[in-house]
């Protein structure tokens, strides 16, 4: 196996996650920038890692193979393109950027070369949401799940506590519980339910304007708590709950069908379960405990990026085109609130 260099670029709360997942991995070295040099500087002592000054000398080394873009959202979209017409693989956090236009301006331009882009949806590394997927691998098109029977409705939560920066607090630097936190639970909706026919319900509030940074007292604008419904094409109800209020973090998927209840969790003391009313084929009735390992959830979406990269494989999930019909949905639930 060659030997694989990969840049992480953005050196703040989420790179050392990336980097503790690639660091599992063999025969790869990774290089940091940030765009306070300082800060690749401190990241890069304490990961025993190299570092290098400018950006811009990561897309100008021809041996760096990949970068993974771990930025404020506003900065994605730049990185992304500067990957893409320097050749290299990029793995970008979510969201990949800030409209529905220029997730097509990057699947565009990803079509047209051999290259690699994927977007960090971590729930999806979940056991549990992984096993769910293949509950309802069918539900997408026709509604019906083989083990749940006719998918009714399904609720999706995820609520933190906010962050220590500022900018994700405000909505000129891309920050709101739109973009930080229901982006991942409209994800796992779209990838088991498919696309939305109609959302008819949106409500969004700031329930905390004025929050501590370091100590000092900031206001902020950006929603910190926001609902929403829709209706899948394929007639499943989906409500998504997210906000940056939750002192405790509290995370969970329920999706109620004619037969029973699908409940899962990434939280080891949340209940992970199966209710069927009547046996199925895979299934007996009653309730069946999901003890499914949650495993690293970081491993696991850094090692499949550089499997990809190293076999020259396009994701089969958290792909760019994905990302498209994500960002739609994003502006138009920013739509209704308007
Ligand atoms: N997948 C998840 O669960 C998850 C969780 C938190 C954050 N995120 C996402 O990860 C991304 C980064 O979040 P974070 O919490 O690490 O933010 P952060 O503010 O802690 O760190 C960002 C770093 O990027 C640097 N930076 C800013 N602009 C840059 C640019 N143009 N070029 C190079 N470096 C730049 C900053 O100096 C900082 O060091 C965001 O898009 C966020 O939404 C994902």
């Amino acid at each position: 196996m060659s030997n694989l260099r990969i840049a992480v670029i953005g050196c703040g709360k989420q790179a050392p996650k990336h980097i503790s997942g690639f660091k599992k991995l063999p025969q790869l070295e990774i290089v940091l920038a940030d765009i306070e040099p300082d800060r690749a500087e401190e990241l890069a002592a304490k990961e025993g890692v190299k570092r290098v000054e400018r950006i811009e000398d990561i897309f100008a080394d021809p041996s760096i193979r990949a970068v993974d873009i771990c930025t404020p959202t506003p900065a994605h979209y730049d990185l992304a393109l500067c990957a893409i017409a320097a050749g290299k693989d990029f793995f970008c956090e979510k969201p990949l950027c800030e409209s529905a236009a220029q997730a097509r301006a990057i699947a565009e331009r990803l079509r047209a070369r051999d290259t690699i882009g994927m977007v960090g949806f971590i729930y999806r590394f979940a056991s549990v949401f992984e096993y769910a997927h293949n509950l309802f691998k069918d539900t997408a098109v026709s509604g019906e799940s083989p083990d749940l029977g006719r998918v009714r409705g399904a609720l999706f939560r995820l609520g933190g506590r906010g962050s220590h920066q500022v900018w994700k607090h405000r909505r000129e630097n891309g920050g709101g519980a739109i973009s930080e936190m229901l982006v991942h639970m409209l994800d796992l909706a779209l990838w088991y339910f498919g696309p939305v026919e109609q959302v008819f319900n949106v409500t969004q509030e700031l329930l905390r304007p004025r929050r501590y940074f370091q100590d000092q007292l900031v206001e902020v604008d950006a929603e910190d708590y926001i609902v929403i419904n829709y209706m899948t094409k394929s007639n499943v109800m989906v409500t998504c709950q997210a906000d940056l209020i939750t002192p405790a973090f509290s995370q969970y998927a329920e999706v109620q069908g004619e037969n029973g209840t699908f409940m899962g969790s990434i939280q080891p003391y949340m209940p992970s379960f199966l209710y069927l009313d009547k046996p199925t084929a895979g299934h007996p009735g009653g309730r069946t405990n999901l003890e499914i390992p949650a495993g690293n959830l970081f491993e696991n979406q850094m090692a499949e990026f550089v499997h990809l990269v190293r076999t020259r494989q396009k994701p089969w999930r958290c792909t760019v085109e994905e990302s498209v019909r994500l960002l739609e949905l994003m502006e138009e639930i920013r739509g209704v609130i308007r």
